[in-house]
């Protein structure tokens, strides 16, 4: 059976978690193929909201197994933590999840790299959630990580006290205080807990769970704008955030994927610093921000909003192949009189359809203008039924990008979830 993807077209905090949730019942298999506790993934059922960091959003679903894959990089304490919060027991999480031996490991000397770095960089810094992302991912590509098997060998200690003495000495060229026995205790409980779950292979897992017909989805974090070779670098996280990234994440061929879901908000938001043409820093966007609750599920920053961007669109449905367009917070729209929707860009005032490699330019979004509508359609569960000009809106979008709208959100609960045939 193929391999569905489900990923953010945008700059994350597209709603991946609630519609992963969602959709959770199509299949067996849940797995995360990149990205670590920068990700918050939040999802609602029966009034309660949760936030996922490190953990598939289909955790909540006791029948459905979900996979850390090796793309992944793992904080053991942030781990512990969102394992004892969740709700089910451990003994019953165990039964639901299995990490890749081959995930790395944040240390605890990762986060306060990260720090370090950021705080170097003054006007330029990235916004990173500081959860040590960079500095994990810097370290495995350099050949100098840890991973999660890792733990299970005999002199672990011996060689978490060899990288973190490298990290030492690389933090005293920054002028940075910090504790690290404050992070190292709840660290190493983060360990146990980790042991006390399946640590396999999980290529092998997923592909032969693939062979047998199972039916498996790989849930992206972040989206394509922050992705770490397409996205607007620096201002970018560290790991492949595209589809790509879920065949090296998850150890799978690209001639197993079937669908690739692309979620986008009807509007866009980004956390964090770096380009966002459309942004809008005006009552429209303080608008967009009240009404569709826009603040970080990481770190509570409040998100940057703007109009839907559809070369940024584009760019993204073509580099990841995207099959299905999944469309959230169209409740959000609600009473907006007029909807602008960005089709082009002037870039240093000439029109141009590409998305810039560098962030000097200056882009000026053109638009067009589409009428809104007032009605709330929270309770609306039939496509049909949507407002005549919300159909328009999703016509628009449909006729610019030449891909199907097969699912719209209308709130945040599992429950409010349009698909249409
Ligand atoms: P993710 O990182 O892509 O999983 O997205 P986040 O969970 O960080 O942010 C999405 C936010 O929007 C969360 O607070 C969700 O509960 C909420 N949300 C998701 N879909 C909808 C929707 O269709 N309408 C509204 N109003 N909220 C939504
Ligand atoms: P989910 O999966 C939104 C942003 C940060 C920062 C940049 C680099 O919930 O959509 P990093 O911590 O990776 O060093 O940060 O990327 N960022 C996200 N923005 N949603 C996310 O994840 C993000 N993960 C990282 O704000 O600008
Ligand atoms: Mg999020």
């Amino acid at each position: 059976m193929k391999i569905d993807i489900l990923l953010g077209l945008q700059w994350g905090d597209e709603g991946k978690g609630k519609i992963v949730d969602a959709i959770s019942p199509d299949y067996d298999i849940i797995a995360r193929f990149q990205g670590g506790p920068n990700a918050g993934h939040s999802l609602e059922f029966n009034n309660i909201k949760h936030v996922l960091h490190l953990i598939p959003s289909g955790i909540f679903h006791p029948d459905k197994l979900n996979i850390i894959g090796n793309g992944v990089v793992i904080d053991p304490a942030v781990f512990r933590k969102e394992i004892t919060e969740l709700g089910p027991t451990v003994d019953e999480l165990i039964k639901r999840l299995i990490i890749s031996t081959r995930a790395n490991l944040i240390l605890p000397s990762h986060r306060i790299l990260d720090a370090a770095y950021e705080s170097q960089k003054g006007l330029t810094k990235i916004g990173s959630t500081l959860k040590g992302i960079g500095p994990a991912y810097t370290d495995k590509t350099s050949r100098n990580g840890l991973r999660v098997g890792d733990i299970l060998r005999k002199d672990f200690r011996e060689l978490y006290d060899t990288h973190v003495k490298r990290h030492m000495t690389m933090l005293k060229n920054y002028d940075l205080k910090f504790d690290l026995n404050e992070y190292e205790k709840g660290w190493f409980d983060g360990i146990e807990m980790l042991k006390k779950f399946r640590i396999v292979n999980t290529e092998y897992l997923v592909n032969e769970h693939a062979n047998k017909g199972k039916r498996i989805l790989a849930e992206g974090a972040q989206g394509t704008m922050l992705d770490v070779d397409f996205g607007s670098y620096p201002f970018v996280t560290s790991s492949n955030t595209i589809s790509a990234g879920a065949c090296t994440g998850l150890g799978i061929s690209p001639k197993l994927i079937g669908d690739i879901f692309g979620i986008f908000k009807a509007y866009c938001t980004r956390v964090g610093s770096g380009p966002f043409p459309t942004e809008l820093c005006d009552e429209t966007g303080a608008s967009m921000r009240n009404i569709g609750r826009e603040f970080g599920s990481t770190t509570g920053r409040p998100r940057r909003c703007g109009w839907l961007d559809l070369p940024a669109l584009k760019y993204s449905i073509m580099i990841n192949g995207v099959t299905k367009l999944f469309m959230t917070k169209a409740d959000v729209m609600s009473g907006f009189k007029i909807i602008k929707i960005c089709t082009s860009y002037k870039v240093d005032g000439k029109e141009c359809l590409e998305i810039p490699f560098n962030n000097d330019s200056i882009i000026e979004p053109v638009y067009t203008e589409l009428p809104g509508w007032e009605e709330d359609i929270s309770g609306t569960r039939e496509f049909s039924k949507l407002p005549e000009s919300l159909k328009i809106f999703v016509e628009f979008i449909e006729n610019h990008t030449g891909v199907p709208v097969t699912m719209v959100s209308v709130g945040p609960d599992r429950e409010e979830t349009i698909f249409r045939a």
